[in-house]
């Protein structure tokens, strides 16, 4: 820096002669034109508009001046930084545009692209209309127990007071896994099924528990049926067991009137109609008043009703009073306890619940069949 009070002639500092200022103004409009994005003008920017580019070098020459230089240095520097930063002003207005023209493209979001966000699942219905039934019992008191799909034939038939020719053990209808051994063979001469029904976890939760027992048996069962609309090898059933002392038919009677009632609205009502079942003694078949037309359809074929084919009941499973054989098979004493127990199928119930027509939608896995039953937890 040129040191004051000397007599001053401004051609003499070099960074203040015009033809320099006009070099920093031009390099520097050159620069902003040059930069193609707005990290480089930033750079330019620095490099001529900022504290040490050498036009505020320059700047800093002209306070050393004498006053009559001053002014004529003064307004050559101020003229080059003002063309200078309005060319900054202006460079900087057109590349923020074309940054905002491009992020506008490059950003821009096409709705009508496919979403890549993993789709939340909808549970199964036979999940969720299992669980729903289950949940029936659970509010009463009951608890879930469980048993093998894999089953001992002594649980899924002996226990259960099946005769050994009993038809059901043949294998026309039963999918057995291993023979029986023989008497004297490890298995004490029962072979290995998959379970037919799940009436098997009654005998297990009697073995498994004191009375009074109260347990509701969800699972999959096996039989060896073609699939089809009506049938399918695979399906599911809940069972109920109760067994205390003095438990009557009545309490069956209450306790499939609460389940329908629950499951379907609060003018439901079951019926018994008689039947055989080796486990059960007296046996019966249960139906439940057709949840859609509730009876009104039967002697009225001006009101017919598909779902129950105008019969006004719905057939819904099996039950009964536990047969006294289960329960001393299960170390239970007669004498002193009774019980009472039922079984249906989940693709039934689900089928004339919702219209399901065929029951291959439920085993097939297509989503399109699901989704609509929602998102239920
Ligand atoms: N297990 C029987 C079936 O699968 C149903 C049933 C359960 C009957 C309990 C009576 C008692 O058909």
């Amino acid at each position: 820096m040129s040191a004051p009070n000397k007599s001053y002639d401004p051609v003499e500092v070099e960074a203040l002669k015009p033809e320099n200022i006009e070099r920093m103004r031009d390099e520097a409009l050159a620069a902003f034109a040059a930069a193609d994005s707005l990290e480089a003008l930033q750079e330019a920017k620095t490099a001529h508009a900022g504290g040490t580019s050498p036009l505020s070098l320059a700047n800093r020459e002209i306070g050393a001046l004498p006053p009559q230089a001053k002014a004529e240095a003064g307004k050559r520097v101020g003229q080059a930084r003002g063309a200078v930063n309005k060319a900054l002003a202006a460079r900087q207005a057109e590349l923020e545009a074309e940054r905002d023209a491009r992020v506008l493209v490059e950003e821009s979001v096409d709705v009508t692209l496919p979403h890549d966000r993993v789709p939340a699942g909808a549970r199964h219905p036979l999940t969720t209309m299992m669980e729903r039934v289950a949940d029936v019992f659970v509010s009463m008191g009951y608890e879930i127990a469980e048993g093998p799909e894999v089953e001992a034939e002594w649980f899924n038939f002996d226990a259960l007071n099946f005769g050994p020719d009993h038809p059901a053990r043949q294998m026309q209808d039963t999918f057995f896994v291993e023979g029986p051994k023989g008497p004297g063979g490890t298995d004490g001469g029962s072979g290995v099924v998959l379970r037919t029904h799940t009436s098997p976890v009654q005998a297990r939760a009697l073995l498994d528990r004191e009375p009074p027992v109260y347990v509701v048996c969800p699972g999959r069962v096996y039989r060896t049926d073609e699939l089809d609309a009506t049938h399918t090898p695979v399906f599911h059933q809940i069972e109920l067991l109760a067994v205390d002392e003095g438990l009557t038919m009545a309490d069956l009677k209450g306790t499939l009137d609460h389940m329908v009632q629950s499951l379907f609205g609060a003018d439901m009502k079951t019926r018994l109609r008689p039947n055989f079942f080796p486990f059960t003694e007296p046996s019966a078949e249960m139906d439940m008043l057709c949840y859609v037309c509730r009876g009104e359809s039967v002697g009225n074929p001006d009101r017919p009703c598909r779902t129950c084919s105008s019969e006004g009941w719905i057939e819904l499973g099996g039950c009964g009073m536990v047969n006294p054989r289960v329960l001393t098979a299960c170390g239970v004493d007669p004498e002193k306890y009774s019980g009472f127990a039922f079984g249906f199928g989940i693709e039934r119930m689900l089928m004339f619940r919702h219209n399901v027509e065929d029951m291959r939608d439920m085993v097939e896995g297509d989503v399109r069949f699901t989704r609509p039953f929602g998102m239920e937890i």
